[in-house]
């Protein structure tokens, strides 16, 4: 039966793991955004209202993330029809979360809905990296995690080049978000344009370990290898604040790991269990809370599901 109006929900996610920079991600547990589109007559696209974003985004068509995501969708079915997009935005803006990419991803399942269902999950991947691709350019590690859920590698931006990996059962996360924005383009520009062939041997020597440690469900070696970033972090090092400190007290709390969340300046630490990541949370705010600095914290698991369309009364 045609409906004339879907919603969906995508998840938060975490891009590059520490150090698979652009090719690792994973979805999280509990939290993301939401759209609902519905067709209208008049062959224009339009943002009707977006809620949760303190009026920061961009309204016009070509500025948003969802509608630009959403217009790739509708070029390639070739519908001539405009369509209203309602964002529900449950991810702070520019915090490491995939909020670009949540809001992307949310519209193109709920069109994908609103039209029956035409593309799997993973085919809705180059409409989501339009909107994407806006924001902080052509890498999947936000987007493909936040369609298909699990922790994913990455290996380029086609559909072929997404791989799931395995979660451990026993994967905490705990999370800070301090109030500080760090846009993903400035967080880009800081990066390195080059590294010697030492580095890349290491670098690519802890993604190696990192994706074994996956397979073993071996979280000490996990954490050995998130930790390992010699390229990223150290350049995005001075953009998170206290990030030194809230490590030293996430490490004193129980973690097994911190690492910067996508571009930051959420940091995630991983956890061998509930309430540690609970602890570890708590431990990792008050570092903020005692330098008088706003933040959220969060603990948490992957999320195997993906975003989802949400059935209407
Ligand atoms: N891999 C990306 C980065 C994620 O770190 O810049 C943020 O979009």
């Amino acid at each position: 039966m045609a409906i004339s109006r879907a919603e969906a929900f995508a998840p938060a996610t975490v891009a590059n793991l520490g150090v698979g920079f652009d090719i690792l991600g994973l979805a999280l547990e509990g939290f993301g955004d939401r759209a609902v589109v519905e067709f209208q007559d008049d062959p224009e696209l339009v943002i009707t209202d977006i809620q949760g974003d303190g009026g920061q985004l961009p309204r016009e068509p070509e500025r948003n993330v969802a509608s630009v995501s959403a217009r790739a969708f509708l070029n390639r079915i070739g519908e001539k029809r405009g369509l209203r997009i309602k964002l529900v935005k449950g991810l702070p803006l520019s915090s490491g979360l995939g909020s670009s990419a949540a809001s992307s991803v949310a519209a193109v399942v709920a069109l994908n809905k609103l039209v029956g269902e035409p593309f799997t999950r993973e085919e809705l991947l180059p409409f989501s990296l339009e909107g994407e691709a806006l924001v902080s350019g052509y890498h999947a590690d936000n987007v493909a995690p936040c369609l298909l859920g699990g922790i994913v590698l990455v290996a380029g931006i086609t559909v072929e080049a997404i791989r799931p990996l395995p979660v451990p059962e026993n994967l905490h996360l705990a999370l800070v978000t301090p109030d500080f924005p760090v846009p993903t383009n400035e967080a880009r520009a800081i990066l390195p344009s080059n590294v010697s062939l030492k580095t890349l041997i290491h670098q690519t020597g802890r993604v190696a370990q990192l994706v074994d440690a996956l397979h073993r469900g071996d979280l000490e070696a996990l954490g050995g290898a998130m930790e390992g970033d010699t390229v990223v972090e150290p350049a995005r090092a001075c953009l998170v604040p206290f990030l030194a400190e809230v490590r030293a007290a996430a490490k004193r709390a129980g973690a097994i790991a911190v690492f910067i969340g996508g571009a930051g300046p959420t940091l995630c630490a991983l956890c061998d269990n509930r309430q540690t990541a609970q602890h570890v949370a708590a431990e990792m705010k008050q570092v903020y809370c005692e330098a008088e600095m706003d933040s959220i914290a969060r603990h948490t698991l992957v999320n195997h599901v993906g975003a989802e369309a949400i059935e209407l009364e």
